[in-house]
């Protein structure tokens, strides 16, 4: 790693990006959380009529592979995050989207949604949650802006499990990360209000994704 790449990485706060930093992390984010958002989608059926939201869209890349696994057809994508430096990126990386109207960018944090009730069919947020601060409330405040029925993928690649790596716990700490165990997020996702839950996790990896029926 250059002297410049370990800049991107000491200055370039995942928690919340700022500045030149920021934004070269959220392009480098765009290409590291590819194989972990891809897999995790697998996990939804998108229909073209689809009004989906992703929480916490950091540089954008999932919005604009939600938009291309929507396919052609009149549904929408709408990208919140509480970051400028993210809403920027992930405005610049979907321009194209963004003239035509499949994709939206709000800057707004999840703790208070700009959205009525039973907004969405769809919620993703990929590699955010570990910085939301306050758990609880803010899984509640997700399943208030979904329409009932409509379904929330939880992606990350980290989950509390024995075992895990020094280097992956030093981030954990470093970063102050959330990382609930499976129990803890069916727990979690139950005192939200969500009916269902199914936890997912891949073989080899401390990857998790977890989907709840609003
Ligand atoms: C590690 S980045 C991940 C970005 C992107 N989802 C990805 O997979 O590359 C975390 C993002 O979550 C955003 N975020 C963290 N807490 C948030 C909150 N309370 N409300 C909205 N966005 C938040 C950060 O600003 C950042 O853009």
């Amino acid at each position: 790693m250059t002297e410049d790449e370990r800049r991107v990485t000491d200055e370039g706060n995942p928690a919340k990006p700022t500045g030149h930093y920021g934004a070269r992390m959220l392009r480098r984010m765009n290409e590291s959380h590819a194989d972990v958002t891809d897999w995790a989608l697998d996990y939804l059926d998108f229909d073209s009529s689809d009004n989906v939201l992703d929480v916490g869209c950091g540089g954008g890349a999932t919005l604009r592979r939600i938009s291309c696994r929507m396919g052609e057809g009149c549904g929408r994508v709408t990208g919140v995050d509480y970051s400028e430096v993210s809403c920027e990126e992930s405005r610049l990386y979907n321009a194209p989207e963004i003239e035509s109207g499949r994709i939206r960018v709000v800057q707004a944090s999840v703790e208070s949604l700009p959205f009525d009730d039973a907004t969405f069919d769809l919620v993703t947020t990929v590699e955010s949650f570990y910085f939301w601060p306050n758990p609880r409330e803010n899984l509640a405040e997700v399943r208030r802006v979904l329409k009932r029925g409509g379904r929330f993928l939880l992606v990350a690649d980290v989950y509390g499990r024995p075992g895990l790596s020094e280097e992956v716990l030093a981030n954990v700490e470093k970063y102050h990360l959330n990382v609930p165990t499976l129990d803890e997020f069916r727990e979690l996702f139950s005192a939200a209000g969500f009916s269902e839950c199914d936890v997912h996790t891949k073989e080899g990896t401390d990857w998790v994704c977890v989907e709840g029926v609003a």
